[in-house]
């Protein structure tokens, strides 16, 4: 089960994989997308421009893990690690804005509850500040339903794990509900907050979910 950084290729099957993986999750399902059993395709084009947003920021980190070989290899799972604060950042030449056609309303989202997660942000960014503005978050973890409890996950989380563990940064995780556990197993043990803090937070008490995680203990 190799991994690699995404192509431009990998990001329909990537929607495929986060559409199917997030499709019941509490947020990215019944919250943001309450029409998706009407608009199924909506969901598919959510996730399209959530990677598209993000492809071209070099702190963005997008990998794939695949299964089969040659041109029978496929996508199992993706995930986006962020390099976070890092202020000597240069646009890479190569990784030139890709002129990607409009995408298509998506019609299983609610109009409004689109945003919040994105809105949800500003009473939450203080936490990546002081001694942890410079650190690598995951920002999104993907696994096929059809291929998760194959250790993709804790792959692409390793990935991560090994660029913090050299540059001796802390990472962190918004943990989606239901998966603290997976995260606490790879060492994300201090709770720091939660995605719904802050009065104001359109997030609060919609979600069970969202514990801010960090990992410290490969720091020396
Ligand atoms: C959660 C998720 C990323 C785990 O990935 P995965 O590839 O299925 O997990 P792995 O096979 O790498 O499992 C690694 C370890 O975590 C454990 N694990 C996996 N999911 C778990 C969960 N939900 N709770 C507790 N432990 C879990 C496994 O048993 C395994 O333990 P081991 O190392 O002792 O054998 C995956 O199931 C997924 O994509 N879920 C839906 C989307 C999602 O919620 N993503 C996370 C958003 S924060």
């Amino acid at each position: 089960m190799p991994i690699r950084p995404a192509t431009e290729d990998d990001i329909e099957p990537m929607s495929e994989i986060a559409a199917q993986a997030f499709w019941d999750d509490e947020l990215f399902g019944e919250l943001i997308h309450p029409y998706r059993h009407e608009h199924p395709e909506g969901v598919r084009l959510y996730w399209r421009a959530l990677i598209r947003k993000a492809w071209n920021d070099p702190a963005s980190h997008f990998l794939v893990s695949t299964v089969g070989e040659g041109d029978s290899q496929t996508v199992a799972a993706w995930t986006e690690w962020i390099r976070k604060g890092r202020k000597d950042e240069v646009e890479d030449p190569k990784k030139k804005q890709a002129e990607w056609p409009a995408l298509p309303p998506n019609r299983a989202a609610h109009p409004d509850r689109i945003h919040y997660l994105e809105r949800s942000y500003d009473y939450i960014s203080h936490q990546w500040s002081g001694p942890r503005e410079q650190c690598w978050d995951i920002a999104l973890l993907a696994v096929s339903p059809h291929h998760q409890g194959e250790g993709h996950g804790k792959r692409l989380m390793q990935w991560g794990i090994d660029q913090a563990t050299r540059e001796q940064l802390p990472i962190s995780v918004i943990s989606a509900y239901g998966k603290d556990k997976f995260y606490n197993k790879l060492g994300f043990t201090i709770a720091s907050g939660s995605a719904q803090d802050g009065e104001g937070n359109p997030l609060a008490g919609l979600v069970k979910g969202g514990l801010i995680w960090w990992k410290e203990d490969h720091l020396t």
